[in-house]
């Protein structure tokens, strides 16, 4: 069976088409290179020993979209994760979030149209939640106005897909909304590539280690957490590369009828900032220098996932550490220049 990854050289998106490749399927990439680079594809290779057709195509380019859709109907599912996801980008460049991360949706919608039952497994986030009244958070706590323009792009893709569902179109979906992925594949051949000075925890944990950066600064010790820092569901890369090759297969499994839903994906433990500290330290037998400094405006105090739902519905639970995925985020830094 063929499968369409749209940003399938991306950080998610290469771990998920190595699981695609162990699971046996044929995978196509369309990727713009807009975050990445080819040495992803030689890296995917390395590990499966197959090299996934690619296309540089730009989704926001309707009529190079539509080429690739007349010439490839054959495909059987699409994993969606071509998108920009810089938090704080998204608030100096809007329209560049809504046209890439919603117009471009749009367009991929409506060339999906050109397959036979089309479906779709769509990369959301727990960022739609903000700060949840309930913690763990289940699929059904509310969606809370976003904090930024890239917040607000995954609110309103997720209403594009039901929308066009409800308004009777052939496609069954699946939302997947991740918590907080870190770490590499073990083989550290691939892994996240953070342009600039890294905005998320890990990154940034790992450039300090490695001497690219002074010191770690831990945004605020004075939230009312445990340790005054904040908390978060922190899900290693390749048990959410699997979740994706598992939510499609429920999609592909015959006289499954739902159209619509959607899956927290997480592990179910929140940890906090301190906690990723002090386990990186642990694995990697090593001291990282960090000082607390002030609270970084939007932050919420705690997010985790009730992780019932993608337990029932799908089957699957996250396997790996957080340990494991400082091990292979450290393993990962290592082998960069
Ligand atoms: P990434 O930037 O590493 O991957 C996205 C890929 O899409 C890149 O390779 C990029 O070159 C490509 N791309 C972007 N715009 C494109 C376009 N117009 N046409 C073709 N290709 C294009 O990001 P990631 O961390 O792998 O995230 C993947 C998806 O998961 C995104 O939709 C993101 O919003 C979502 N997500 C990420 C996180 C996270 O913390 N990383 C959390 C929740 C949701
Ligand atoms: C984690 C914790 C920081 C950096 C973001 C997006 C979210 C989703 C995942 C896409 C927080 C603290 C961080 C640093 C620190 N992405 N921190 N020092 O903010 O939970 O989520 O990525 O959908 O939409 O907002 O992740 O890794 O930035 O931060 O103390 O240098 O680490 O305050 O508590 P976040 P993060």
């Amino acid at each position: 069976m063929k499968i369409l990854v749209t940003g399938g050289l991306g950080y998610i998106g290469s771990h998920t088409v190595v699981a695609l490749q162990e699971k046996g399927y044929e995978v196509i990439i369309v990727d713009n290179l807009s975050n990445t680079t080819l040495d992803v594809l030689e890296g995917i290779t390395r590990i499966s020993g197959k090299t996934p057709e690619f296309h540089k195509i730009d989704i926001r380019n309707k009529s190079e979209l539509s080429s690739f859709f007349d010439k490839h109907q054959d495909i059987s599912g699409v994993i969606h994760f071509a998108a920009f996801k810089a938090v704080g980008e998204s608030v100096q460049k809007p329209l560049d979030y809504y046209e890439n991360n919603v117009a471009a949706l749009v367009y991929l919608l409506r060339e999906m149209t050109k397959l036979d039952h089309p479906k779709l497994i769509f990369s959301s986030s727990c960022t739609v939640y903000g700060q949840a009244e309930k913690l763990p958070i289940t699929e059904d706590a509310p969606v809370q106005q976003a904090n930024s323009p890239y917040g607000n792009t995954k609110q309103i893709d997720e209403e594009v897909i039901q929308d066009h569902i409800k308004s009777g179109a052939d496609l069954q979906a699946i939302s997947l909304r991740y918590f907080n992925p870190i770490g590499a594949h073990p083989t550290a051949l691939i892994g996240e590539l953070p342009i600039g000075i890294p905005q998320n925890l890990v990154p940034y944990v790992t450039q300090t280690a490695a001497g690219k950066r002074k010191e770690l600064s831990v945004w605020g010790n004075d939230y009312p957490t445990e340790d005054g820092t904040c908390i978060r569901d922190y899900i290693h890369v390749m048990d959410l590369a699997e979740v994706h090759v598992i939510a499609l297969e429920k999609l592909l499994e015959k006289g499954y009828d739902q159209a619509y839903d959607v899956f927290n994906v997480g592990t179910g433990h929140g940890n906090s900032v301190l906690d990723v500290v002090k386990t990186f330290e642990e694995v990697n037998q090593l001291k990282l220098a960090y000082k607390i400094a002030e609270r970084r405006p939007g932050d919420v105090v705690a997010a985790y996932a009730d992780t019932t739902k993608a337990e029932t519905g799908l089957g699957w639970k996250a396997k790996r550490t957080m340990g494991d995925a400082l091990k292979d985020a450290w393993h990962w830094e290592t082998k960069q220049k």
